[in-house]
This record gives structure tokens, C-alpha cells and sequence, in this order.
């Protein structure tokens, strides 16, 4: 790699940055979302999982256990969450973590809820506490206790809700709180995909977007696409841009090459921030171990951005190491950036 991956815009790394944007809820990327559990492609464990649980809460007519699901950017959670309340034949309301800002907001939600409805809670590791206590009894006896009046006048009131599910998704699995894992009856972790059952997603897409793929084509944007289904379809469309304009309207290795060339991801699918990230390391502090916060310094990026959408491909593909005294790059990423190896590994 050449220095001039310092430059790179910061258009260039938020398209395979792994989060969501505003064009992804456009009705073109919502129609590429699977419907139903048997479209799913890939994480068969999970997958497995939520039918089992599906058909017995069938079976016996009762709700879904409620669902956590944990995993980086873009690898299916609300995805999971649609086909959940699709499969269980409810409705799907969505909120996050950050929207709870006070109880009252989770109380409206939560009595609004018919039986076997979901209800999906997005960013759950960021509910205040306060919101966050009074979903236990929710999750747990389906009831809300409703407090009116203050001091010596106050009175509760039990309010029992339907019998619905609550669908977590988080990024931080860390940050939950003891109780509030615990009342999850199924726990899943979404890995990266596998460049197989990328290339299934970018077949599947490319059909549903109306664009030709071929086999080769499909192989090199999944090898780019950081085992990520949503930078999968972020990067089909700028090919399929680029192969309808520059080239005869079939993606090809030649057509995802070129295309991607321009959107500086590299043929690891590290964009400009992943190797600004990388030489950060390597050059300012030779190669590690350094903590996170310096980086995010030296960088002047957040931490967050760094921990949630940066490092866990990076730490998949060994381009880093997290020890207890910080980061290290390994050898693979000193060849990548096209430096000695410095046997990173080795160092004190
Ligand atoms: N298993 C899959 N098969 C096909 N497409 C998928 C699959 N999983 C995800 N996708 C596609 O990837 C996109 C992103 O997935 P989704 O929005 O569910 O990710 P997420 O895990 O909720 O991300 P975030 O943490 O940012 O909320 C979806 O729009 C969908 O089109
Ligand atoms: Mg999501």
C-alpha cells in the first residue's frame, strides 16, 4: 500500500464501515432482506436455533422466548428481528437503546403490543438503567407496574401486557448488564460470514437488483466485502453503477476490480480508515502494543468507531492482536501495508 491511503476521504471508509446509513433504508436494500428464516443464508448454528425455537413456541401457542443477538455491523441482526416476527405471524415494532430515555417512552411500546408481536430493541446495551428496570418485569410475568401520584399519595398499578417477544440486538455484548442477559432465553452471536455464503448473498442480490454477476465476480466482491452481508449490497451497487456505465452491464472480477479501485477497498476490503488504523500503529508506535484511546487520538477518530466497526474484522483476520497491554499489529498487516516485517509478533 502507498501513503497516499492517508487521503483517502471520509466517503471512502464509511462505505465498507459495516453501519447503517440512511440509503440503506431505502426500499431497494430493504427488499434484499431476507423474509423468512429458509432465505437466510449462512449462520446455520443460529439459524438452527430460532427454528427450533420457533416451531415449539408454535406448537405449544405460546410467545418466543425473547432473543439476544450480538455481533458486529451488518451481519443480520435486525434482519433476524423482521423474520422472527414474520415467522411467529406478529408485528415487528423497533426501537433502540438511546430512544428509551424514560420509562414512559417503554411503557407506551410495550402496552401497544398484541400476542406474539416483537419487539425489537436495536443498541440494547445503551437503555438508561432507570428504562432498563422496568423491562425485567416485563420480559419476565409480562406486566408493567405503573406508579401514579407522588410521595404519600402514591399508588402502583399492575398492568399485565400480551404475551410478546423482545428481540435485543447489540454490538456490545460487554456492556448488558448481569440481569438483564440473564432474562434472555436464547443467546446468539452472529460471526462474520463465510465467503461462500457471500457469495450466495451477492447471487441473491444481484438477481433481486436486476444486474448479471458472474461466477468470478461474485467471488471477488465477497472477498471484499469484510464477511459483512450489508457491505456486500452496499458494494454490489456501486459496481453494478459502474459496470452499467464504464463497462457492458455484467460484473466481472475486471468490472468489481476497477470499481472498487475508485472506492479505495483494497482486495482485503480494508478501506482508508482500517489502513490509516494499521500504520497508526506500525508507524507511530512501532508496531504496539498501544492502547486504544492513543489511537483513537492519534487518529482523532472516536473509540467507538474503532472498537465496534474497525477492529473486530481486523482481529478475524490477525491483522491485530489485543493483549492485555494494548494492540499489536501482526506480521501478516506489515505486509499488507508493504512494510518489513518487523516480527511484531516477538516483541516484548
Ligand atoms: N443472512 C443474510 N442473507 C442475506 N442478506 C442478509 C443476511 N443478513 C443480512 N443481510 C443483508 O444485510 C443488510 C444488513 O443487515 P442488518 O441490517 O440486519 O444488520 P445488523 O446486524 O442489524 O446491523 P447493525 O448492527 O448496524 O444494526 C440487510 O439489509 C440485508 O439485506
Ligand atoms: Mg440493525
Amino acid at each position: 500500500m502507498t501513503d497516499d491511503i492517508l487521503n483517502f476521504s471520509s466517503d471512502d471508509r464509511d462505505l465498507v464501515s459495516g453501519n447503517a446509513f440512511p440509503e440503506d433504508q431505502e426500499t431497494e436494500i430493504l427488499s434484499l432482506r431476507p423474509e423468512q428464516l429458509s432465505e437466510y443464508i449462512g449462520q446455520p448454528e443460529a439459524v438452527e436455533t430460532l427454528k427450533i425455537a420457533i416451531e415449539a413456541a408454535l406448537k405449544r401457542d405460546e410467545p418466543l422466548d425473547h432473543v439476544l443477538l450480538h455481533g458486529p455491523p451488518g451481519l443480520g441482526k435486525t434482519t433476524l428481528a423482521h423474520i422472527l416476527a414474520n415467522e411467529m405471524s406478529g408485528n415487528l415494532t423497533v426501537t433502540s437503546g438511546p430512544a428509551l430515555e424514560k420509562s414512559g417512552d417503554l411503557l407506551g411500546i410495550l402496552t401497544h403490543l398484541e400476542e406474539r408481536d416483537v419487539l425489537f430493541i436495536d443498541e440494547i446495551h445503551r437503555i438508561p438503567k432507570m428504562v432498563e428496570e422496568f423491562l425485567y418485569p416485563a420480559m419476565e410475568d409480562f406486566t408493567v407496574d405503573i406508579v401514579f401520584d407522588k410521595g404519600v399519595h402514591a399508588r402502583s398499578h399492575r398492568y399485565r401486557l400480551k404475551r410478546f417477544a423482545l428481540v435485543g440486538a447489540t454490538t456490545r455484548v460487554g456492556l448488558l448488564s448481569a440481569p438483564l442477559r440473564d432474562r434472555f432465553g436464547i443467546f446468539r452471536s452472529l460471526d462474520f460470514y463465510k465467503e461462500s455464503d457471500l457469495i450466495r448473498i451477492a447471487k441473491r442480490s444481484a438477481s433481486l437488483l436486476d444486474i448479471p454477476i458472474d461466477d468470478n465476480g461474485a467471488a471477488e466482491l465477497s472477498k471484499r466485502s469484510r464477511g459483512t452481508p450489508r457491505i456486500v449490497n452496499r458494494l454490489l451497487k456501486r459496481v453494478r453503477d459502474y459496470a452499467q456505465v464504464r463497462a457492458d452491464g455484467v460484473i466481472t472480477k475486471a468490472t468489481v476490480d476497477a470499481s472498487l479501485l475508485l472506492e479505495g477497498v483494497d482486495e482485503k476490503g480494508l478501506t482508508g480508515l482500517d489502513r490509516r488504523y494499521l500504520k497508526t500503529i506500525v508507524d507511530f508506535y512501532n508496531g504496539g502494543p498501544v492502547g486504544i484511546e492513543a489511537i483513537a487520538a492519534t487518529l482523532q477518530e472516536e473509540t467507538d468507531t474503532l472498537v465496534d466497526v474497525v477492529e473486530p474484522y481486523l482481529l478475524k483476520i490477525g491483522f491485530i492482536i489485543r493483549t492485555s497491554s494494548g494492540r499489536r499489529t501482526s506480521d501478516m498487516a506489515y505486509r499488507h501495508l508493504g512494510k518489513c516485517v518487523q516480527s511484531s509478533l516477538f516483541k516484548a
